[in-house]
C-alpha cells in the first residue's frame, strides 16, 4: 500500500469512527472524477508532471523537516500543499490552482515588484509552508511549474462547465468584529473531530515524515504568520467554501469568527513581515501585521470590523478636488 492510500484508509476509518458525514471522504477521496486518486497522475501526464503533483500532494515526504537527506528540507511546516490546494489543487473553487498558471507574471502588492509563478511558489514556500525558497532552476521547481501548466492546459480544454459549477460561494464581509468565543465554539462542534481538540491535527502515521491525515490548524507544524491563510477573510473565505472537508457550510459570521479563532493562535513567525507590501495602501485590511499606511489598531487589522478601514482607503483613492 502506497502512503497515500493508506491515509486514505486511515480518513474513511475515523469518519465512520467519528460520525463525520462520510462524505468528506466519498468527495474528496472517492472515485470520482473531479478529484483524481491523491496518489496518481492526471491522464496523459509526464514524468516531470507527476513529479510535480506529488510534491503539491505529499509535499511532507518529499521536502519536510523530517526527510532523509538534509539538502531536500525545504518545509518546517508539516503541511502538504494540498492541505489548502485542495485535490493537489485539481479540485475547482477556492484556492484551486487550476487556473494559476495564466495569472504570472504579474506585478505583486506584497514584493512590490514582478512575480513569476516561481516567484508565487516559493511565496507558499517560505510562508504557506514556513521553509525556504527553492531555486527556479530545481528539478523540484520545474516539477511543480510543469504540473501547474498541465492543469491550465488541460482547464483551458474542458474546464470551463467544472469550473462553474464549483465557483466558491459568496462571502461577505460581517459587519463587526470577530467573535474569538463563538469561533472556539464552532471549532468545537465542527472542526476538532478532524483537526483534534488541540488543533495540532492527526498525524497519518507516527512517523512524522509522514505528514497529517486531518493538517494542524495552528502550533509549530502549520502555517507561519505572513502567510495569506493568516488573513482572517483569506481563512474565512477559504473555510466557507471548503470546511468542514465535504460537508461545508458555515455562515459568513461562523466563518470569520473560526478563522479568527484559529488565527488568534500561536503559530512560527516569520521575519522581515515589515518590507512587505512597499506601497502600504496596498496592503489587504486584515494584514495582521504593520506597519500601516493608517492609524486602525493591529487588533482591528486581525479581527474587524473592517468595514471602517476599508471605507478609509476608499476615501484616499478619490481623486482631491
Ligand atoms: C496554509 C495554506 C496554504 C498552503 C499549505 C499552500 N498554499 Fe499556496 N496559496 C494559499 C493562499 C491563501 C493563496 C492565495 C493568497 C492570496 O489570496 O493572496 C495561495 C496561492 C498560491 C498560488 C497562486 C494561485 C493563483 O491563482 O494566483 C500558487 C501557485 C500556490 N499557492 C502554490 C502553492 C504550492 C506549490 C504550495 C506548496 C509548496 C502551496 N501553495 C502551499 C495557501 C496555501
Ligand atoms: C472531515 C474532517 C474535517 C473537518 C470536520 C474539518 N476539516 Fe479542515 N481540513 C481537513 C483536511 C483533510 C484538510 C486538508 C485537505 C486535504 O488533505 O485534502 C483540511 C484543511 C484545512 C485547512 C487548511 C490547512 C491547515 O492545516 O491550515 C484549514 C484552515 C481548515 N481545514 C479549517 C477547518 C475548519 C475551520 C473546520 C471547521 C469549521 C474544519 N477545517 C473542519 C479535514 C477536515
Amino acid at each position: 500500500m502506497t502512503q497515500s492510500t493508506r491515509g486514505s484508509a486511515t480518513v474513511l476509518v475515523m469518519c465512520a469512527a467519528i460520525g463525520v458525514v462520510t462524505v468528506a471522504a466519498t468527495l474528496v477521496w472517492g472515485s470520482g472524477s473531479l478529484v483524481p486518486n491523491r496518489a496518481g497522475a492526471p491522464a496523459n501526464s509526464s514524468a516531470t508532471e507527476e513529479y510535480g503533483k506529488r510534491l503539491i500532494a505529499q509535499t511532507t515526504e518529499l521536502l519536510g523537516p523530517d526527510v532523509a537527506d538534509p539538502k531536500m528540507r525545504f518545509t518546517d511546516s508539516r503541511l502538504s500543499c494540498a492541505s489548502c490546494h485542495i485535490g493537489a489543487g485539481v479540485e475547482p473553487g477556492n484556492l484551486s490552482l487550476v487556473a494559476a498558471m495564466s495569472k504570472y507574471p504579474r506585478i505583486s502588492p506584497r514584493s512590490g515588484g514582478n512575480e513569476t509563478i516561481q516567484d508565487r511558489i516559493n511565496g507558499c514556500m517560505t510562508r504557506s509552508m514556513n521553509g525556504r525558497a527553492l531555486a527556479d532552476n530545481s528539478p523540484e521547481m520545474i516539477a511543480m511549474v510543469s504540473y501547474l501548466r498541465f492543469l491550465s492546459d488541460q482547464d483551458a480544454a474542458t474546464g470551463a462547465g467544472q469550473r462553474k459549477a464549483h465557483e466558491s460561494p459568496a462571502f461577505k464581509t460581517p459587519n463587526r468584529a470577530a467573535n474569538l468565543e463563538a469561533g472556539q465554539h464552532v471549532f468545537e462542534q465542527r472542526c476538532a473531530a478532524c483537526h483534534q481538540n488541540d488543533g495540532f491535527g492527526l498525524p497519518a502515521s507516527r512517523n512524522p515524515v509522514d505528514g497529517y491525515v486531518f493538517p494542524p490548524l495552528w502550533g509549530p507544524n502549520s502555517f507561519n504568520d505572513g502567510a495569506g491563510m493568516h488573513r482572517v477573510l483569506t481563512a474565512a473565505r477559504f473555510i466557507k467554501a471548503k470546511m468542514p472537508l465535504g460537508a461545508a457550510n458555515l455562515d459568513d459570521d461562523q466563518a470569520s469568527d473560526v478563522a479568527a479563532f484559529i488565527n488568534s493562535k500561536p503559530r512560527p513567525e516569520m521575519t522581515g513581515l515589515d518590507g512587505d507590501y512597499p506601497d502600504r495602501s496596498k496592503k489587504p485590511v486584515d494584514t495582521s501585521y504593520g506597519p500601516y499606511a493608517d492609524s486602525f489598531s493591529s487588533d482591528q487589522h486581525r479581527f474587524g470590523p473592517f468595514a471602517p478601514i476599508e471605507a478609509f482607503y476608499k476615501s484616499l483613492k478619490k481623486p482631491a478636488k
